[in-house]
């Protein structure tokens, strides 16, 4: 599983909640973070490595895309590359919205990349062609949560403003299309109000991804003993350990360091 760095350990805290047998490596590209600006020939560069990284190093049997932007710029290319299957974000969490929306009238929020790479707008097209979208970039957000401020008046400030589209257009349910989002769902639930309902991709991904193990054959059996979980990141190994133990919990004690080529 990878990210940009941080936002992904929201589907890797879903994942080892459902999953529990399954070992688990995460990568968080926190050298090169955030992957939201860049242009997605970049990002899907960057996909590229990390995947080729992941299989030759720890020979994993199927690969989470655990970011929104890595999975608009570089899903097909990596289901295309790869011997393993690969799952991304987007699908699942549109499904999910689908599910929850009475008024047909839903709205997408994610960084510049997703929201400018259509994939959302696609993928929505697609699968439900009546329902209204609005899709939003929140520039700064993810930010925000690599900063480890998740709430305060400075996060909620910036909420607000870039939300007020969103307010306005009246919606019934909101996809959270970034996996750093998660961690700011309690300052976008008070801006949004409670008749919204908020969608996490991480919480979708982890069902799509038990499903595709379920259905390949590929599920570990279960056992006494519990999957493992290594963590790697780009950047700096002690701030990566320090905040992304803070936000998933007790699995991340310690990190290794991995140095994409280049
Ligand atoms: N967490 C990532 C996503 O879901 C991207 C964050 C970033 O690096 O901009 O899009």
């Amino acid at each position: 599983m990878f990210d940009s760095g941080f936002g992904g350990l929201t589907v890797a805290r879903a994942t080892i909640d459902l999953l529990p047998h399954e070992d688990l490596v995460y990568l968080g590209d926190t050298a090169r973070y955030p992957y939201g600006p860049r242009p997605l020939d970049d990002v899907k560069a960057y996909s590229l490595q990390i995947a080729e990284h992941l299989v030759d190093r720890y020979d994993i049997k199927l690969l989470v895309v655990a970011c929104n932007t890595a999975t608009a710029a570089a899903l097909d290319d990596l289901a295309g590359a790869l011997d393993v299957p690969v799952v991304g974000v987007i699908e699942p969490g549109v499904r999910a919205l689908l599910e929850v929306s009475d008024s047909r009238r839903v709205a997408v929020i994610g960084t510049v990349g997703t929201v400018e790479s259509g994939a959302y707008q696609h993928a929505l097209s697609r699968l439900a062609p009546d329902v209204d979208l609005l899709c939003c970039a929140c520039p700064g957000f993810v930010e925000f949560v690599e900063r480890g401020v998740t709430f305060g008046a400075e996060a909620r400030l910036l909420v607000t403003r870039l939300l007020a589209p969103i307010v306005a257009a009246d919606v019934d349910a909101l996809l959270l299309g970034c996996t750093h989002y998660p961690y700011l769902a309690r300052v976008i639930s008070d801006v949004v109000g409670q008749k919204v309902v908020l969608v996490s991709s991480a919480d979708e991904t982890a069902f799509a991804l038990a499903r595709l193990l379920n259905e390949d054959g590929l599920r570990n059996p279960p056992s006494p003993m519990p999957g493992t979980q290594q963590f790697v990141s780009s950047g700096d190994i002690r701030a990566f350990t320090a905040l992304g133990g803070r936000l998933l919990g007790p699995e991340l004690v310690d990190a290794e360091l991995w140095t994409p080529p280049g």
